[in-house]
C-alpha cells in the first residue's frame, strides 16, 4: 500500500467514525420520537424490512451507476431519444386515428435497417432491402385495409391534429431506429449483463421524464396529483409498456433490431387474423394481399441470422 493511499485511509477511518457517532445517536433518538407520537403506529417489522431493501436497492445503483459511470453516461444518448420517442408516441397516438399511426410507425423498420448499416456495419443484401421494403408495404396495406373498414364515429377529430400526429410519428421512427440500434451497439460490445444497462438506462429516462412531466405539466400535477385520473385500465397501459421495454432489451440481445421489426410486424397479421376470428371481420383481396407481402418478407430473411458477421464493437474507445 502507498504512502497516499494509507494518509487516505485514515482519514477515511476518522470521518467514517464521525459520521456513525451523530447517525447512531440521530438514529435512537428519531425512532423514539416515532413511536411516542399520537395516532396510528407503525409497523416496526415493516420499517425493518424496508430498511433493507432500501440499502439492498442503494448498493445496486451505486455498483452499476457510480463505480461504472463511464457506461452510465453512454446510455445517457439512448435513454434521451427513448424518453422522447414515449411521450411523442402519446402525442402521434391521441392526434391520429390508430391504423394511420400503425401504417407510418413501420417506417421504423426502414429507418432501423439504415441505423444498423451504418452504425453497426452490418450489410443487408439487395434481397434482404427488397424483403424490408416487401414488410413495410404489408403491414401498410393491412392497416389501410382495417381502417377502410371502420366508420370514423363522429367525435373523432374533435380535438385531433393531424398534421401534429403525423411530424410525431416520423420523429418518432428515427429515433426508434437509432435509439434501438444504439443501445444494440453498446449492449454487444460489452460484456455487461442486459440487466445493468436497462438500470444505467433508466436512471436518465425517470431523470428526464420528471423533467418533461415538471414542463409539461407541472402546474396541473402539483394542483391535481401524480396519479390523477389513474384507472385500472391505465394501470395496465403502464404495465404493459414495462413489460414491452424489458421485452424490447432481451430481444435486442439474443436477436436483433431489425428481426424485432419483422416480429412486431408479423404480430400486427397474427392480431388482426385473432381479431376476424373475434369480432368476424372479413378477410377481402386487399388484406389477403398484405398478409402475404408480410409472411414473404419474413419468409425471404429468414436466413439473414445465420450470414450475419459477429459483432465486435465497442462505442467510444
Ligand atoms: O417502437 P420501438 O420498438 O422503438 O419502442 C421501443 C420501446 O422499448 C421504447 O418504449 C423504449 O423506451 C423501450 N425500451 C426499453 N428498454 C430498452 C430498449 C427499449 O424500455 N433497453
Amino acid at each position: 500500500v502507498s504512502r497516499g493511499q494509507s494518509d487516505v485511509n485514515r482519514k477515511l477511518k476518522y470521518i467514517s467514525l464521525a459520521v456513525l457517532v451523530v447517525q447512531n445517536a440521530s438514529l435512537i433518538l428519531s425512532i423514539r420520537y416515532v413511536r411516542t407520537l399520537p395516532g396510528d403506529r407503525f409497523f416496526t417489522t415493516s420499517a425493518v424490512v424496508m430498511a433493507e431493501v432500501l440499502k439492498q436497492t442503494t448498493l445496486f445503483l451505486v455498483d452499476s451507476l457510480v463505480f461504472q459511470y463511464k457506461d452510465t453516461l453512454k446510455l445517457a444518448v439512448p435513454s434521451l431519444i427513448y424518453t422522447l420517442q414515449n411521450n411523442l408516441q402519446y402525442i402521434a397516438i391521441s392526434n391520429l386515428p390508430a391504423a394511420t399511426f400503425q401504417v407510418t410507425y413501420q417506417l421504423k423498420i426502414l429507418t432501423t435497417a439504415l441505423f444498423s448499416v451504418m452504425m453497426l456495419r452490418k450489410s443487408l443484401s439487395r434481397v434482404q432491402w427488397v424483403s424490408l421494403l416487401l414488410l413495410f408495404a404489408g403491414v401498410a396495406v393491412v392497416q389501410v385495409q382495417q381502417e377502410g373498414k371502420k366508420e370514423e364515429s363522429v367525435s373523432d377529430g374533435a380535438n385531433q391534429n393531424y398534421t401534429v400526429g403525423l411530424v410525431a410519428v416520423v420523429i418518432s421512427c428515427l429515433s426508434s431506429g437509432f435509439a434501438g440500434v444504439y443501445f444494440e451497439k453498446i449492449l454487444k460490445g460489452s460484456s455487461a449483463s442486459v440487466w445493468m444497462r436497462n438500470v444505467q438506462l433508466g436512471v436518465f429516462g425517470i431523470a428526464l421524464g420528471m423533467l418533461g412531466l415538471w414542463w409539461n405539466d407541472g402546474d396541473a400535477i402539483a394542483e391535481r396529483g401524480f396519479f390523477f385520473g389513474y384507472t385500472g385500465m391505465v394501470w395496465c397501459v403502464i404495465f404493459n409498456q414495462a413489460f414491452g421495454g424489458l421485452l424490447v432489451a432481451v430481444v435486442v440481445k439474443y436477436a436483433d433490431n431489425i428481426l424485432k421489426g419483422f416480429a412486431t410486424s408479423f404480430s400486427i397479421i397474427v392480431s388482426t387474423v385473432t381479431s376476424i376470428y373475434l369480432f368476424g371481420f372479413h378477410v377481402d383481396l386487399l388484406f389477403t394481399a398484405g398478409a402475404g407481402l408480410v409472411i414473404g418478407a419474413v419468409y425471404i430473411d429468414k436466413e439473414r441470422g445465420v450470414e450475419s458477421p459477429p459483432l465486435a464493437v465497442s462505442i467510444t474507445d
